[in-house]
């Protein structure tokens, strides 16, 4: 009863934050992403084990710090008593600095889980499930551009435009190592709780939503950089107006920031978005790629560059499932 499973981030254009439902994790506002090609995580869940506990280890290295959301996650897939898991997970990106760690980790969790187990579940409940440990992890399931509805008592997931469809390129700056201070539950929790403006960020998010869909339909990048750096910039309001503010960018980030929209006034084709860390995504058309990693990486305090195209949704890796 073993299974291994990969999937990779995904970065929200239009972002989630804000749940309307705390104990199933469900979403106050939808969000469209694109999953990235190039950063992955893989998970190994082993049923087989005679350990009474779970385990959990992270690029090798028992590591306690996520094991009580990992057993929560096995809990529901399990759907009642289990077996307990030893979990392996590998990842060729740095976790909890704002890169989408918990979405690509979630969502490869549930698949590898449900496998393990022999459940067979379609992609929507897995995506589901994926999305109660982790709101963006739902995402995950799905390949390019994605948009996630939130409903009353779940999400749906629409798959928009396959990465071939519209093949852009993401350049990630790294503008400080090491973990976030605050993670991005606990921070939409503020916001929602704190923020004179949260109110207004519910009620405009269907706009965006719009918005970044035609402007998905149609190709049409100028469109959709106006609404994701919009999106982004109002996300971020909200953590600065929380109280306590929170407030996750550095001066690389502005450094990057104005690289970005400097490089698009002279003509290159990108935009920027940033979530819960200080890391710069800078999302450009495939002919700009080079310049714009390039400009990037010749930044001040920039630490390194990670580049990836637009890639598919979680899946198994059928030759390691063993049941
Ligand atoms: C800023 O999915 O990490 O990346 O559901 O509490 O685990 P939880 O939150 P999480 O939040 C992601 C927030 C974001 C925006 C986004 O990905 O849409």
């Amino acid at each position: 009863m073993r299974s291994s499973a990969t999937a990779q981030p995904n970065i929200a254009l239009v972002k989630y934050w804000g749940k309307s439902d705390i104990e199933k994790n469900l979403p106050a506002v939808g969000s469209l992403s694109i999953t990235l090609a190039d950063l992955w995580t893989t998970m190994d869940v082993d049923f087989a084990t005679d350990a009474r506990t779970d385990t959990l280890s992270v690029n090798g290295r028992t590591d306690d710090r996520m094991l009580a959301r990992v057993s929560r996650c096995l809990d529901r897939v399990a759907g009642g008593r289990r077996p307990a898991a030893a979990v392996a997970s590998r990842s060729n990106f740095p976790i909890a600095a704002g890169l989408a760690s918990s979405a690509s980790a979630f969502a490869a969790l549930v698949v590898a889980a449900d496998a393990a187990l022999g459940r067979g579940r379609d992609r929507l409940d897995l995506a589901r499930l994926a999305g109660s440990s982790s709101g963006s992890a739902a995402r995950s399931l799905y390949a390019g551009f994605v948009e996630l509805e939130a409903g009353e008592d779940a999400v749906a997931l629409r798959q928009l435009a396959m990465p071939a469809d519209w093949p852009l390129e993401v350049v990630v700056a790294l503008a400080a190592a090491g973990e976030k201070p605050v993670s991005s539950g606990e921070a939409m929790m503020r916001s929602a709780d704190t923020s004179p403006f949260y109110r207004r960020w519910i009620d405009d998010q269907p706009d965006d939503l719009a918005a970044a869909r035609s402007a998905v339909a149609a190709r049409d990048f100028d469109a959709l950089a106006a609404v994701a750096e919009h999106n982004c910039l109002k996300m971020h309001s909200l953590m600065w107006t929380s109280r306590p503010p929170i407030v996750y960018w550095n001066q690389v980030t502005l450094l990057c920031m104005q690289a970005i929209r400097d490089m698009r006034e002279r003509g290159r084709r990108v935009f920027f978005t940033i979530d819960a860390g200080p890391q710069v995504k800078a999302v450009c058309v495939r002919d700009d790629a080079d310049a714009v990693a390039e400009r990037l990486a010749a930044t001040d305090g920039v630490l390194d560059i990670m580049r990836s195209g637009l890639g598919d949704g979680a899946r198994l890796t059928p030759t390691e499932c063993v049941r």
